[in-house]
Formats: C-alpha cells, structure tokens, sequence
C-alpha cells in the first residue's frame, strides 16, 4: 500500500490560507446581508436627475417589498428579456426566474419617477462566488421611456458603493453576447472609465475549455481594497 503523503509546512499554511480566506469572505457576505439599507450611508444615491427628469433610488432586500413591486420588475424582466433568453442556451423558464428573483438573498435597487411609476430596477446580492466576497449584478432592467438618460450608468455605480463600501472584492455580472445595447453599455464604460472599469472576470467560460458560450462574466474589481487578515 502506498504511503499517504506527508503535507509540506507550504501546503498546511496554504490550506490555512484557504480555508480562513473562505471564512473570512463568507463573514463580510453576511455582515452585508445584515444590513438595512446598504445605501444609506450615500444621500446622493437617493435622486438622480437627467433632462428634466428626477428619479428616486431606494434599496431593500427582496422579502421587505410589496408583492406589487416583486410583480412589476418580473413583467419589466419579461418584457425585456424573454425574446433574448429563448434565443440563448439559457432558455426562459418563469418559475424557475420567479424564484431566482424572491429568493432570501435577493436585494433591489428601484428607481422611481416623479410620479410614483416604478421604471428601473436591479436585482443583486451579497454572495460568495468561487471563494470571493462579492456584490453579483442579477439583473439590471430599465424601462424602455427612461432609457439612454444615464440612469443605467448611474444605478450600476450605486450598485459599486455598497460594494466596496461594505468591502467586497469585485461586483459581478453576466451579459449575454446576443444583447447588442448591454454591450454597447458595457464597452462605453469600459471607454470612459479606462481600465478601472468591468472586464472579463477569471470565472468567464473560455472558448478553449466550455466551448461556445452565449455570455460573458464581467466583472469590475475593488481597488482601494486590501488583503483580507487571515486569523
Ligand atoms: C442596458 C441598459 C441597462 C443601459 O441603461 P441606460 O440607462 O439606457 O444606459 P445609459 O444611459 O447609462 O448609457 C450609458 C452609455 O452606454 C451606451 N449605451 C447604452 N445603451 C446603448 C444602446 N442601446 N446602444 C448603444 N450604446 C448604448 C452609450 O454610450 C451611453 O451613453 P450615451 O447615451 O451618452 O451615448 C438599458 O438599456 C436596459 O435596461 N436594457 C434592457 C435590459 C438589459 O438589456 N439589461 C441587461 C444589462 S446586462
């Protein structure tokens, strides 16, 4: 019989590593999870105002909205992505979505128009995400009138301050490669912000390795924040 493998001094501290690192990113998900209102340290993403329009900005976890609120964003989903998912691997599955979008973990970010209309909404969480502590981009759905207003851009850097804010290592998002305008988005941040914008993130499939895919992971790290202290 073949003798086990005695484990290096390097391979126990790297394993030390790992498993604290792992604790470590799942004690700053929960603490982000606790929170109730993970915007209200920043006044100035309540309102956003773009040619003549004022939008206001609130954020609440999935299980503190109304039914109503839950409703309307599924429809705006709906409206907006069915077509898009039917043609993609992914396929539009209601229930399925219905759920994704009232699990536990689920926050929104909603925008509102002067007259009380629901007109933007961003479905995220706080999650570990192949070991890292991250602020995951589900959704972000604008109603076709307030489109092109800046609201889109505006919602996903609210979206960045509670994230780092709350220390996360990167926010996270998925865009489907057959949705021309999300990235035609994505590409204009990526040319106004240079670098420190959304690239593709290490979790992206890869051509060589998953073959054709009909998404991208994108994702846009947080620099101001350091290592985590191993304990
Ligand atoms: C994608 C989406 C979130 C963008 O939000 P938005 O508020 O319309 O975008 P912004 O006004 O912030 O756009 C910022 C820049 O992105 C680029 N851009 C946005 N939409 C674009 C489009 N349809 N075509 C080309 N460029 C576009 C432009 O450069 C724009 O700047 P400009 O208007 O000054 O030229 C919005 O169109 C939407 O909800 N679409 C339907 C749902 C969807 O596809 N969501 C997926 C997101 S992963």
């Amino acid at each position: 019989m073949a003798q086990r493998p005695k484990r290096t001094k390097l391979k126990r501290l790297k394993k030390k590593l790992n498993d604290s690192g792992l604790t470590a990113a799942q004690k700053l998900v929960a603490k982000a999870n606790q929170m109730a209102d993970p915007m209200a340290a920043f006044v100035d993403l309540r309102k956003y105002e773009s040619d003549g329009l004022v939008f206001h900005l609130e954020c609440k976890k999935a299980s503190l909205l109304p039914q109503a609120t839950l409703d309307w964003a599924f429809e705006l989903l709906k409206r907006n992505m069915q077509n898009l998912y039917e043609q993609c691997e992914w396929g539009w599955n209601e229930k399925a979505k219905r759920d994704e979008m009232t699990d536990e973990m689920a926050w929104y970010l909603t925008a509102t128009a002067s007259d009380n209309q629901l007109v933007a909404f961003s479905h995220f969480r706080f999650d570990v995400d192949y070991g890292d502590e991250v602020l995951y981009c589900y959704e972000l759905q604008l109603d076709g009138a307030v489109r092109r207003k800046g609201l889109g851009q505006f919602m996903l850097r609210a979206l960045e301050r509670m994230a780092f804010s709350l220390r996360m290592k990167k926010v996270v998002l998925t865009v489907l490669k057959l949705n021309p305008p999300a990235v035609a988005f994505f590409t204009a941040l990526r040319v106004s912000c240079g670098p420190d914008s959304y690239t593709l993130d290490d979790t992206s499939p890869r051509e060589e390795t998953d073959g054709q895919r009909d998404y991208l992971i994108l994702s846009k790290k947080n620099r101001k924040r350091g290592k985590l202290k191993f304990s």
